[in-house]
């Protein structure tokens, strides 16, 4: 059989690697950018398989130019890009990474809120600025961790080793989760699971690691932004959407709370008015899977995926199981 691959993106080599080995032709986007819509959509005829980046959408349109596609493996633990749906009405598997990046996004979201309570991105500014005259007692003050309060949205695998990693500030842990308990973190934090209005109350540190759905989408607006402490900082590693930005942006405006580090926005790459201005949030580039360990390890995965699903085995990370009878 020979076989037909697109990658959008490059990736790193080793996935590309385990491609070639098995499929006929592998082409890659060649450009150093994501490919516009209607680049991708001219691109997808023919093809047997297409590995995708979370920056792209990959609706119902798409896949019915692409009539011989049988699977879409996204470079990504997230595949809100993603119709699934469609994919599985037509029979299309959808494969993505999960466990793999579960430890770098964790830390991620970690390097964010040591960035904004302890104001390094600012105190690196003001320094690089020359505006550091000397060591002063009131220069650029933060907040403490030890024995503060986390609140994790969403005790995924993610939001799981994120509060594992609270344990070296010994701090109480509450969380949400839209499944069942969470047993790894009750058992080893003492971490207790309420609801979101009380998470929001009480915590010093709100993490974010919901996926992206129509549930989650603005879970955190105007009014929850106002539930929350004024000296509380909020965290988001998952999508962006899961905030209101505009609202995120009045709340950091008005002091309403402390700060906030972002490494997602509601639509990537653009950012809200006002949100660039602000000294109170830590902006990173959608950088929570981006160590070359994981990045390799996501490759690896994907290729596979879309190996298995060519060799009429199951894939190992397949989201829409439905698909495969
Ligand atoms: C990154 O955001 C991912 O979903 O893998
Ligand atoms: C979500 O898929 C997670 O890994 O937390």
């Amino acid at each position: 059989m020979s076989f037909n691959v697109y990658v959008t993106r490059q990736i790193p080599e080793e996935g590309i690697n385990i491609l070639k080995k098995f499929c006929q032709t592998v082409e890659v986007n060649p450009h150093d950018r994501p490919l516009t819509y209607d680049e991708l959509f001219r691109q997808v005829k023919g093809r047997d398989a297409i590995l995708t980046m979370l920056s792209d959408r990959v609706d119902a349109a798409l896949m019915n130019e692409a009539k011989s596609l049988k699977v879409i493996a996204n470079y990504a633990v997230g595949y809100d890009n993603v119709d699934v749906k469609a994919a599985t009405t037509k029979g299309i598997i959808v494969t993505n990474t999960p466990g793999v990046l579960t430890d770098s996004t964790a830390d991620m979201a970690w390097a964010l809120l040591f960035s904004i309570a302890r104001r390094i991105v600012e105190g690196d500014k003001l320094t690089r600025a020359g505006k550091f005259i000397g060591w002063a007692p009131l220069m650029l003050l933060g907040g403490d961790f030890i024995g503060k309060t986390l609140g994790i949205i969403g005790a995924g695998r993610i939001g799981t080793a994120m509060a594992m990693r609270s344990r070296g500030w010994y701090m109480k842990v509450f969380y949400t989760t839209h499944s069942n308990r969470n047993a790894v973190l009750e058992e080893m934090l003492g971490a207790k699971r309420v609801d979101l209005e009380t998470l929001l109350k009480e915590s010093d540190f709100i993490s974010i690691h919901t996926s992206l759905s129509e549930k989650t989408r603005h879970l955190i607006g105007a009014k929850e932004l106002s539930l929350m402490k004024n000296t509380a900082y909020l965290i988001n590693t998952a999508r962006g959407a899961v905030i209101d930005e505009a609202a995120l942006v009045n709340a950091l405006k008005n002091r309403q709370i402390a700060g906030a580090g972002l490494d997602v926005y509601e639509e990537e790459p653009r950012l809200k008015p006002g949100l660039a201005e602000l000294d109170n949030v830590v902006l990173a580039p959608h950088l929570g899977s981006a160590t070359i360990e994981t990045r390799t390890k996501m490759a690896v995965m994907a290729a596979e995926n879309i190996i298995a699903v060519l060799n009429k085995q199951k894939p190992k990370n397949c989201v829409n199981p439905e698909a495969l009878t």
